[in-house]
């Protein structure tokens, strides 16, 4: 058994700020950070368009940020949540500075600010392309100097342990040895991040696999608004590549415009804001566009663009498509859209509470409120920086007057049973993931979600065989976690009974099958 006061599950830039600042405060307790790859993998690396934090020297204000997030999450935001994250945002920012996270500069010498869709104002700090990447070093190289922070890489968190709805800690296998270890913690945060990996098209590395969020339902915590999914107007279309590659909407803040394969500029047809107009309304444009030209993407035109300023301010953009024989001074770069992010998941308060005693949750794996029925693009960097510091101050402040939790709790037990095959569970995910993407897409129905439904409760009794009689790997736990994160998409997607932002169910199609 292995005891730590805080056990924090993820390092991406939630659970690696939570456990920074709670390490340098409190440098006598003992914190733990597992996590299922190497330190660094998360989504938090591959953000490219940046922070959005309003800055003083500009014309910008909170009132503005606020205004343009509650828009964009189209009346389903909490108020309050979004004014205490927009405030908390300069701090926040300052504090990632101070640890050595670089940002662009302007000619000025002020803080380079970028625009993406749903801003009214240049807001997104940012560094290159590569906002997400420099963050994570960063702070990985604070946490890695600091004496009281220890970090279990390749250790996949299976389950949380509760008693009497109190969290007392996780069992954890460890990848390499396959031993479940049994991790006792006085305090956990989950900080396991996306889903993207239930969409055959998503931005999101292979480690977005809904893990935190199945973790908690098992564990009795509400998790809400799972049916809110984001879906990224502009990832690079490359029928030869399973991995999807973002185009930033940075890229259309710089100027690029949105075109059919005919050259037809759309977006006017579809909001004054244009080629700026929020994500959920981009891509819903594109997919009725396609759906109507029959076209497999649509593309991005930066060939009017300064192409020196292009490769300075995306650099890896620009390389991509170079890679790929796509010259931006000539070419429009083929995209479509692909699942980004979940506005959905562990509901929590403003400390970053869950329903479950001890149990916290912060990041993309969190549902604060913050975003409603869409994000703000740039606003999820933010939102985990300021709720890993809600949940630090919020325990810094019970920690001062801390008793021990004197309790026993049973070890984890280890499978050594025979070797799951690894090609049966990648077919099953890939069989998923199509499901998924067919039938929870952009636009859904109550026919396709009800036949979703069953097919995903058909694999989860035939995953939960399997569980009992093969040894426990990360790969049988990665699925079971994605069907059962794919049914609270399908449930709550079927309760919903109202098109909000990013969430569009037509009806008409279940009342045809209805009346047959
Ligand atoms: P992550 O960074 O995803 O970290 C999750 C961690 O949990 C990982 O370390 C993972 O290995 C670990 N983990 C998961 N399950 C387990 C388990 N069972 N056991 C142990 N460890 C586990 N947002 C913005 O605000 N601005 C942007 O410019 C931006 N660009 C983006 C570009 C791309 C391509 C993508 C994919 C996302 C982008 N986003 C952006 C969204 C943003 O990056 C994420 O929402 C945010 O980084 C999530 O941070 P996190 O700490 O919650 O999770
Ligand atoms: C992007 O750079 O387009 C992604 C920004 C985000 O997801 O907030």
């Amino acid at each position: 058994m292995i005891q730590t006061d805080y056990l924090i599950i993820g390092s991406g830039i939630a659970g690696l700020t939570f456990a920074l600042k709670t390490a340098e405060r409190f440098p006598d307790r003992s914190i733990t950070i597992v996590t299922k790859s190497t330190a660094d993998e998360s989504n938090t690396k591959y953000a490219q368009g940046g922070i959005a934090v309003v800055q003083g020297n500009s014309d910008d204000s909170f009132k503005k940020h606020i205004e343009d997030t509650l828009i964009c999450g189209d009346g389903l935001c909490d108020k309050a949540v979004v004014e205490m994250v927009v405030t908390e945002g300069p701090k926040r920012l300052q504090e990632l500075i101070d640890w050595g996270a670089r940002f662009d500069n302007n000619a000025e010498g002020h803080l380079d600010l970028g625009r993406e869709g749903g801003h009214s104002k240049n807001r997104v700090v940012h560094y290159k392309d590569q906002t997400g990447l420099e963050i994570e070093r960063a702070i990985l190289l604070q946490v890695h100097k600091t004496r009281n922070i220890i970090v279990y890489d390749f250790h996949f968190a299976l389950n949380l342990i509760t008693q009497n709805d109190t969290c007392l800690g996780a069992c954890v296998l460890n990848e390499q040895t396959h031993e479940v270890l049994t991790f006792q913690s006085d305090y956990t945060v989950l900080a396991t991040g996306g889903i993207g990996q239930l969409y055959g098209h998503t931005t999101n590395p292979a480690i977005a696999t809904g893990d935190g969020i199945a973790m908690a339902n098992r564990a009795g915590a509400a998790i809400k608004e799972m049916e809110f999914i984001q879906f990224h107007p502009t990832a690079l279309y490359n029928p030869n590549s399973s991995s999807t590659f973002l185009i930033s909407e940075a890229v259309r803040g710089f100027g690029a415009y949105l075109r059919t394969k005919v050259g037809r500029r759309f977006m006017l047809d579809y909001d004054e804001r244009g080629d700026l107009a929020s994500r959920d309304i981009v891509s819903q444009s594109i997919e009725k566009e396609l759906k109507r030209s029959g076209d497999a993407c649509v593309y991005l035109d930066c060939t009017h663009l300064n192409s020196s300023d292009f490769k300075n301010h995306f650099p890896m953009i620009y390389e991509n498509c170079r890679l790929l024989n796509i010259a931006i001074e000539k070419d429009w770069i083929p995209v479509m859209p692909a699942q980004h992010y979940l506005c959905g998941g562990i509901s929590v308060n403003q400390n970053g509470q869950t329903s479950v005693t001890n149990l916290f949750a912060c990041g993309e794996c969190a549902r604060t409120g913050l975003h409603g029925a869409n994000r703000l693009a740039s606003n999820s960097l933010l939102e985990a920086l300021v709720y890993a510091d809600n949940i630090y101050r919020f325990l810094a402040e019970v920690n001062e007057k801390k008793q021990a939790i004197n309790c026993i709790i049973p070890e984890c037990k280890s499978n050594y049973g025979p070797p799951m095959d690894i090609d049966f569970l990648s077919k099953l995910k890939s069989e998923l993931q199509l499901l998924m993407q067919q039938n929870v897409g952009i636009v859904r129905n109550d026919t396709d979600l009800f036949r979703t439904q069953m097919q995903l409760k058909l694999w989860q009794n035939q995953v939960s065989g399997l569980e009992r009689r093969y040894r426990i790997s990360k790969e049988i736990y990665e699925l079971k976690n994605m069907i059962n994160v794919g049914i609270l998409i399908v449930e709550q997607s079927i309760k919903r009974q109202e098109n909000r932002g990013g969430f569009v169910k037509e009806y008409k199609k279940l009342q045809a099958a209805d009346s047959d």
